[in-house]
């Protein structure tokens, strides 16, 4: 197969962890003949700095015209601490998204037997936890009118019938090739805009008898994922709430440094870990590349590249196995590996699989 794949770097340590993506997404292409080209954008505070503009049409262009984005992290203090900036990097991404109508966005939690400990739950609760949240990421609040001067401002968390039916559609198909429970996640007792999904949502189900289908409150979801994760099969819920819950979720696996997600819809889609862009631990060499790796392995399940992205689990968990980890989830007194040295052994591993 060619891919010809777009990539994202962005800010904080973003770029690190890119190089060890795309480093494994080469050795995985070489391994399995597949022909592979990285074109390189701006976005984030760096395209700002470049440009002016969080996501330049250039970017865009290069995105659409791609097979695949691999990105990386957005996010600058500088912004963070002025609420007064006009423009902000986080708009890059929201801009990708909205640009490429990426309605779905797939954040799997799963745990990893090695990093149990490292759950700030107990063993118990955790292991064997495995979940998808499926997260709306067009609408809602993100994306709703919004207004602000001195005195009052305001986010509308409107949502349409399409938008809803499609996320639910995309939330089923995972459903019917996983355990056949879906939970949609809203606040159908207060919000309008959740009494909206709920009518959808049982609309739905009648199409789908073969599927659980529940409800849950999402205040109410938020302490069961903690209590009892192992509840949750496939999550679906709304754009600012997935934002909420899925934070939450790596807490269940460990890290944030290891969950992958994958936003798809209208076009190309793209492949990034959850977790920001940390600046404080900018060109350290410390931050763990897992979330970046795994999302090579989504991008070539997407294309159902079935076994490269099975090889590429299979190097990770190697690697966790083998103590070759990054400091946050390093065993006491284990030997230190960085962001280079832990992309470095999965790549090697790969090559001599
Ligand atoms: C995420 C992030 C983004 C979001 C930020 C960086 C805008 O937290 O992907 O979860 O809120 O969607
Ligand atoms: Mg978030």
């Amino acid at each position: 197969m060619e891919l010809k794949i777009a990539v994202l770097p962005g800010d904080g340590i973003g770029p690190e962890i890119s190089e060890q993506g795309v480093a494994v997404m080469s050795a995985v292409c070489d391994k399995f003949g597949h022909k592979v080209s990285f074109e390189y954008a701006l976005c984030g505070a760096h395209a700002i700095d470049v440009t002016g503009d969080p996501f330049p049409e250039e970017t865009f262009k290069i995105c659409m015209d791609a097979d695949a984005v691999l990105f990386s992290a957005v996010g600058d203090p500088k912004f963070d601490n002025d609420p007064t900036a006009k423009v902000r990097p986080e708009q890059g991404l929201l801009a990708m998204r909205k640009k490429l109508g990426l309605f779905a966005n797939i954040r799997p939690i799963e745990t990893f037997e090695c990093l149990i400990h490292k759950s700030p739950l107990k063993d118990e609760l955790v292991r064997g936890a495995d979940f998808v949240c499926i997260r709306e990421l067009t609408g809602g609040m993100y994306f709703g009118e919004k207004y602000q001067d001195n005195d009052k401002a305001y986010d509308t968390n409107a949502y349409t019938r399409p938008e809803i039916e499609r996320i639910l559609e995309e939330a089923y198909k995972y459903a019917e090739r996983r355990r056949k429970h879906l939970t949609v996640v809203d606040k159908a007792n207060v919000l309008a805009s959740s009494r909206l999904w709920r009518q959808v949502a049982k609309e739905m189900a009648v199409k789908h008898p073969e599927v659980e289908t529940d409800y849950m409150f999402v205040d109410n979801a938020a302490m069961r994922m903690i209590q009892d994760p192992k509840f949750f099969d496939v999550m679906v819920t709304e754009n600012t709430f997935g934002d909420i819950l899925t934070d939450e979720g790596s807490c269940i696996t460990g890290s944030m440094g290891l969950l992958p997600s994958a936003s798809t819809g209208e076009h190309t889609p793209v492949f990034e870990p959850i977790h920001g862009s940390w600046p404080q631990a900018k060109g350290l060499n410390i931050a763990n590349p897992l979330a970046q790796i795994l999302s090579v392995a989504m991008l070539f399940e997407y294309f159902n590249l079935m076994e490269e992205g099975k090889l590429i689990r299979k190097a990770v968990n190697a690697s966790l196995d083998a103590n070759v980890r990054t400091p946050e989830i390093q065993v006491e007194g284990g030997a230190h590996y960085g962001t280079k040295e832990v992309g470095a052994w999965i790549v090697d591993y790969i090559k001599n699989a």
